[in-house]
């Protein structure tokens, strides 16, 4: 694993943004895989502003979401796709039809996993999937104890991780108790991984990645260093105290 240290938030989100659009002047139907959360809300801004000044374009590009809540739908403001549409999608020249994020308002959910891990098949996987991290070290919503070998299933998300999302629901009560999420071994055959962390809550989750050697399904975020392309960039927050070699 490479670990690029940003300075803040803002430098570590210009940073992943630049790679990001570096990737897709390369080669404009790259495959992305896309995240939720606050992380990744200072890239989308950079890759939108980029995207007005230089006109870089997304007209061919495909992006697969990590995850959505079972129950909301698109219109839902709490939902992923939501959250895509409102932070991305609608401010750049993408093609809305090749924007995939899993349907969390179906009647089968557990169809809904197969199709979707079908569509990943289907399309020979993701080239770049970016990654945030929870501070017990979970990736998409495969909380600590997820087998390394599942694909896209249905969770029971834990009381921390509610707990965290809660800021953005009225009350903790509106939080979905359950959401759909590609497997950790959907998200490790990504050809290449851009893992982001920042700030205080995630120091412990990024010291237990650098400094223990152990990979254990009771953190998740371990499993990376089996993946041959992972980039780190991590904030001086996050990073304090680690010696790090970038
Ligand atoms: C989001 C996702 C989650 C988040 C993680 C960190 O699609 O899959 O794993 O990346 O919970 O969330 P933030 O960025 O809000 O700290």
């Amino acid at each position: 694993m490479k670990i690029i240290e940003a300075i803040d938030y803002q430098d570590m989100s210009k940073i992943a943004a630049d790679y990001i659009i570096q990737k897709v002047n390369q080669s404009p139907k790259i495959k992305l895989g896309l995240a939720t959360g606050g992380t990744p809300l200072g890239i989308y801004a950079n890759i939108i502003a980029d995207h007005q000044k230089n006109g870089t374009s997304y007209r061919d590009v495909m992006t697969f979401n990590l995850d959505e809540y079972v129950g909301l739908s698109g219109e839902n403001p709490n939902s992923y796709r939501y959250y895509m549409d409102h932070n991305l999608f609608n401010q750049i020249d993408i093609n809305k039809n090749n924007t995939f994020v899993p349907r969390g308002t179906t009647d089968n959910v557990l169809n809904e996993c197969a199709l979707y891990e079908d569509l990943l098949t289907k399309h020979n996987g993701i080239d770049l999937q970016i990654l945030g991290i929870g501070a017990n070290g979970h990736i998409g919503f495969n909380e600590p104890g997820t087998p390394f070998n599942t694909a896209t299933h249905v969770v029971e998300l834990t009381a921390s991780t509610r707990q965290a999302n809660a800021r953005y629901f009225n009350s903790l009560e509106e939080v979905p108790t359950k959401a759909l999420t590609m497997g950790i071994a959907t998200i490790m055959k990504s050809k290449e991984i851009l893992l982001l962390i920042s700030g205080e809550q995630k120091k412990d989750a990024l010291k237990r990645l650098l400094t223990e050697n152990t990979i254990d399904e009771r953190f998740p975020a371990s499993v990376l260093k089996n993946h041959p392309y992972v980039t780190i960039i991590a904030d001086k927050t996050a990073i304090a105290g680690l010696k790090v070699h970038s």
